[in-house]
């Protein structure tokens, strides 16, 4: 299996084949995501919140995202993995945004990044992109600016804020992005956007309009600790408990003393057994 390519991506939108994302932080969480045959990989600041316990996405530094990146790109070599610019690492002069991209390409071995914002940030994305750095756009519900945002709510509901979202979508696809991810906008937005679009648009909460779909690894297998499943999530495999009761299990076993069993351990020859027995 080859991974696929920006140029691949374009093609699935016009055939009208459906882009599958998924998040993975880590080597097996890569490998299993490439095994099931996701299309893209993303290193996602959700990390953040699913692997390392922080409230919201604004903690995450690079380090973080190199960290994770790298054990990524180890777990799926044959898949395109996209990795999240983290909180205010594209903000600053284009020198140091550079050199923050090229630690997550170079050091963390992405195939591309992720951006959130719209017009705001079109003259950084077409810098990266004509660097040679394929950038994924994020609109909509933007977690790195929850505190401006004022919660996770739904984007996008007047007439007004729908015209400046599709604007910043087209901004986006004309600096040179070459999808863009739409989080928690209304159905009927999303697929607006999705159709003025060239380039294909990633939807999560935002309706089956869009050209492709994301969810967080540990939403869709319930890989928690049992807070409720969000309105926009589908629950296909209930990791958490699984997990949980095989722990439980071996606790229960250990104390039982039904493990390990003489099966488990290693035998001394005759003539061990002689010099320590005597
Ligand atoms: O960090 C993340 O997981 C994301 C997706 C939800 C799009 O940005
Ligand atoms: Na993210």
């Amino acid at each position: 299996k080859k991974p696929v390519t920006v140029s691949k991506l374009r093609k699935m939108k016009q055939d009208g084949q459906p882009i599958a994302m998924v998040t993975a932080y880590d080597y097996p969480s890569a490998k299993l995501a490439e095994e099931a045959g996701s299309d893209i990989i993303l290193v996602g600041d959700s990390l953040g919140n699913v692997v390392l316990g922080y409230d919201t996405t604004v903690p995450v530094t690079l380090d973080d995202m190199l960290h994770h990146t790298k054990a990524v790109t180890r777990g799926a070599k044959a898949t395109f993995v996209v990795a999240d610019m983290p909180f205010l690492t594209y903000h600053g002069s284009i020198d140091a945004t550079l050199g923050n991209a090229a630690r997550l390409m170079q050091e963390g071995l992405a195939h591309a990044l992720k951006l959130e914002g719209g017009a705001e940030i079109a003259q950084t994305v077409r810098t990266l992109t004509q660097a040679g750095i394929p950038v994924m756009g994020h609109l909509g519900l933007t977690p790195q600016s929850v505190h401006q945002i004022g919660g996770y709510k739904i984007q996008g509901k007047t007439s007004e804020q729908a015209q400046k979202l599709l604007q910043d979508a087209l901004a986006l696809e004309q600096a040179g992005a070459f999808a863009i991810v739409l989080e928690l906008i209304t159905a009927e937005l999303a697929e607006w956007i999705t159709s003025q679009l060239a380039v294909p648009t990633i939807g999560i909460g935002s309706g089956a309009g869009c050209d492709g779909q994301v969810l967080v690894y540990h939403d869709l297998l319930r890989y928690d600790s049992g807070a409720p499943a969000k309105k926009f999530v589908q629950t296909y495999a209930n990791i958490g408990d699984t997990i949980r009761g095989g722990i439980a299990q071996y606790v229960q076993d250990v104390k039982e003393r039904k493990f390990p069993l003489p099966k488990h351990a290693f035998a001394a020859d005759g003539e061990l057994l002689t010099s320590l027995y005597g």
